[in-house]
């Protein structure tokens, strides 16, 4: 079945691919969810099982998905049907890839709205740079945006818009510059918010409070939060990278090569975000700890309004965090986009997009009613967002990634296997399928077994 190419179109180079699974791992997971996350559950001991869930976990399935969709070049569910079909096993195994479309449809479902709030953000600075006012209580304004359905609605309405143009058109038009040039820009201002945080003086507590583990704070659901976000943030479990992974050329790209290459940089962005937001947290007096899905729009606006060039500054930080959640949110809905037009023909790509897009959209306004007039609502002591997160990223994208592992590793053949890591040293290749077969699998159903009990 191994097919060059995909009817979907393909990577221009490898470098393209190397900007697209970037694109999609980098975003608001790193940024906005990586800090919050760290700050609710514990700091140092939370950031360690994370990196631990990366390397271990993260890393082995990353490849396997790669792989898969680079073999099949298909849609995941049509690259699943067509494994099982050609290797005579269960068709249970599709299951993987409507838990991936599913999933996909969950986040970006949020994932929109949040996005809606840094555009949001990005406006105000705008305003301010041309004369408007200053975000002096940074606190007010954020419980105001959140207080308004019709702001939020017109912020994720917007975004989705974006995204859709851009998985309406061919992923690879439109994505090439934007990851190019401006997640780098990104990168930049990450590193000058990082000196920023040396000059605070609180450099050293923060550092403390990210990396110093204090176990005691480590629960089954640190390890679940940990896990989760581990999947969340390099883009697995929903089968998203295998999408990436259909339109990657066969010749001259190693996949564990580029996949580290990806995990890294992904780990640095999110570290990094710890180290820009913790030291101005601290430096402002605020509680590192309990910090929630607010964390960065409640703190570093202190930050940029005590800076000369603060509203420059605040534009271009939350203008490039919009466009790094815009590339990630490309990748959560071409899946299901893929899969509609293998459906209902090529030619209905426009219509694929839109009708996964508007789906997305209309289960977003849970998520910003939740936010409000829905506040109440309590789904086992969540609101209706935080209920879908937990859903999706930390339940749904684990074990979507347990499945892909036990799939990759006990059902695929070798010689499949073998064929797309030709590069890997053999005893490499070996310890890759064990991590797989056993080691991945059981960390992952540990965690989610002791959570759910
Ligand atoms: N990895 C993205 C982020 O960190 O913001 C979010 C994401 C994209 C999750 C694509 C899952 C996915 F399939």
């Amino acid at each position: 079945m191994d097919k060059t190419t995909s009817i979907h179109g393909m990577w221009s180079s490898r470098l393209m691919f190397i900007l697209a699974a970037t694109g999609s791992a980098v975003g608001l997971g790193n940024i906005w969810r990586f800090p919050y996350m760290t700050s609710d559950n514990g700091g140092g001991a939370f950031v360690l099982v994370y990196l631990a869930c990366i390397a271990i976990v993260g890393l082995p399935i990353l490849f396997a998905e790669v792989l898969i969709g680079r073999h099949g070049r298909m849609s995941p569910i049509n690259t699943l049907r067509g494994l099982v079909r050609d290797s005579g096993k269960s068709r249970g195994w599709v299951g993987i890839g409507w838990i991936g479309i599913v999933a996909g449809i969950l986040i970006l479902s949020f994932y929109s709205v949040v996005a809606g709030w840094t555009l949001h953000y990005a406006w105000l600075y705008l305003k301010q740079l041309l004369g408007g006012a200053h975000i002096t209580d940074p606190g007010a304004t954020f419980t105001e945006l959140l207080a308004s359905p019709f702001e939020l609605t017109f912020w994720h309405a917007l975004f989705m818009l974006l995204t859709v143009l851009v998985v309406a058109m061919g992923v690879e038009k439109g994505l090439e510059r934007a990851v190019r040039f401006l997640m780098p820009a990104l990168f930049v201002l990450l590193l000058a918010l990082v000196a920023y945080g040396v000059t605070t003086g609180y450099m050293g507590q923060a550092m403390a409070f990210l990396f110093k583990p204090d176990w005691s704070e480590i629960d089954g659901n640190v390890f679940l939060r940990a896990m989760g976000q581990a999947f969340f943030s390099l883009s697995l479990g929903m089968c998203a990278m295998m999408t990436y992974g259909a339109y990657l050329p066969r010749e001259g790209v190693s996949i564990p090569r580029v996949g580290i290459a990806v995990a890294l940089t992904d780990t640095t962005v999110a570290l990094l975000a710890g180290m820009a937001i913790f030291p101005i947290v601290l430096s402002f007096g605020l509680d590192p700890a309990g910090g929630g899905p607010g964390l960065i729009f409640t703190s570093l606006p202190l930050a940029f309004e005590a800076m000369s060039i603060g509203a420059v500054y605040g534009l271009l930080f939350f203008g490039l965090l919009s466009v790094a959640a815009w590339t990630s949110s490309i990748s959560l809905l071409e899946p299901a986009t893929a899969f509609m037009v293998e459906k209902f023909g090529i030619k209905r790509r426009k219509l694929a997009a839109l009708s996964m897009a508007g789906l997305c959209w209309a289960l977003g306004l849970l998520s910003v009613l939740s936010l409000n007039v829905w506040s109440g609502v309590r789904i086992f002591d969540r609101d209706i967002m935080g209920f879908i997160e937990l859903i999706a990223n930390d339940l749904m994208l684990p074990l979507g990634g347990l499945l892909i592992a036990l799939f990759t590793g006990w059902v695929l053949n070798r010689t499949v296997l073998r064929e797309q890591l030709s590069e890997m040293p053999e005893w490499l290749f070996n310890a890759w399928r064990w991590l797989l077969r056993v080691v991945a699998p059981l960390l992952v159903l540990v965690v989610l077994v002791r959570a759910l009990l």
